[in-house]
């Protein structure tokens, strides 16, 4: 049986889970789950009406640095801060296969992609620039300006499992305001992604609410009672948060906040 599900991120309109339906139903065609979840992320980073990819948020200066991870059982590649790329999920997942590391950052992030056949690409819209504007008031009127005026945090994600066979792609702007050089959770093994043992993951929301709780791992560690688990992180914290993934053949959606999000599914 071949299953996946993806997020839009935590705050994204629950009007958008028919789109997010209709991404999973045609990425579940592809054979493998890892080439599944980045085609399945590639038409989210795609998709202006999301935060990743064209459509990412900017930093306060006006830059735009995106992550994004793949995880499969035993392997991980992931990008930080990478710029001028369309699809930073691709150039993770060449990250994972065709780089002898797992995370390259900054310009070196870039310069591989580049190397790797990437055109240069500029990801910015007209929306992201006028959500400058409402992030510099944010971050003017206070200087720990992460929390609660944060913008937005609209990861966007996705878990497939192929037969028992797990793979999890993730891929994100970033949650605004935010300075140039900050890293969230995406791009984090256990934070804010994780496949491991028949269970897969991927979150959205605060990166740095979800680096410090090592959210995903937590999950993972508490999988036999996932849900009480849950529950008990997610009413403990004042930030949003959200996680898709699968625990087994189970598929679950957890979020304290409306998060769009879609299934597929072929016997
Ligand atoms: N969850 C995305 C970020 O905080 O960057």
């Amino acid at each position: 049986m071949r299953q996946i599900i993806l997020h839009g991120g935590v705050g994204s309109s629950d009007e958008l889970s028919p789109l997010l339906n209709k991404y999973a139903s045609f990425s579940i065609n592809y054979g493998d789950p890892l080439d599944a979840v980045v085609a399945a992320v590639k038409y989210l980073e795609d998709d202006l009406n999301f935060n990743a990819g064209t459509g990412s948020v900017m930093r306060l200066d006006g830059s735009i640095q995106m992550d994004a991870s793949v995880m499969v059982d035993g392997n991980f590649g992931s990008v930080i801060n990478i710029e001028s790329v369309k699809n930073p999920v691709q150039v993770a997942r060449e990250v994972m296969e065709k780089s002898p590391h797992v995370m390259l950052c900054g310009d070196g992030a870039t310069k591989f992609a580049f190397e790797n056949g990437h055109p240069r690409y500029d990801p910015s819209t007209e929306r992201a620039r006028k959500r400058l504007e409402e992030s510099r008031v944010i971050a003017k009127n206070d200087k720990r300006f992460l929390y609660p005026g944060t913008q937005s945090v609209d990861t966007v994600g996705a878990v497939a499992n192929f037969d028992g066979k797990i793979a999890a792609a993730l891929s994100t702007g970033g949650s605004s305001p935010m300075m140039r050089g900050r890293v969230g959770d995406t791009p984090i093994l256990g934070s804010g992604i994780l496949v491991r043992d028949g269970f897969g993951i991927a979150a959205t929301g605060i990166g740095e609410e979800i680096i410090r709780r090592q959210l995903s791992f937590d999950l993972y560690c508490a999988r036999d009672r996932l849900e009480a688990e849950w529950k008990s992180i997610a009413s403990n914290s004042p930030f949003a948060l959200g996680v898709v993934g699968f625990n087994g053949k189970e598929p679950f959606v957890y979020a304290n906040k409306s998060m769009a999000h879609g299934y597929a599914k072929l016997d």
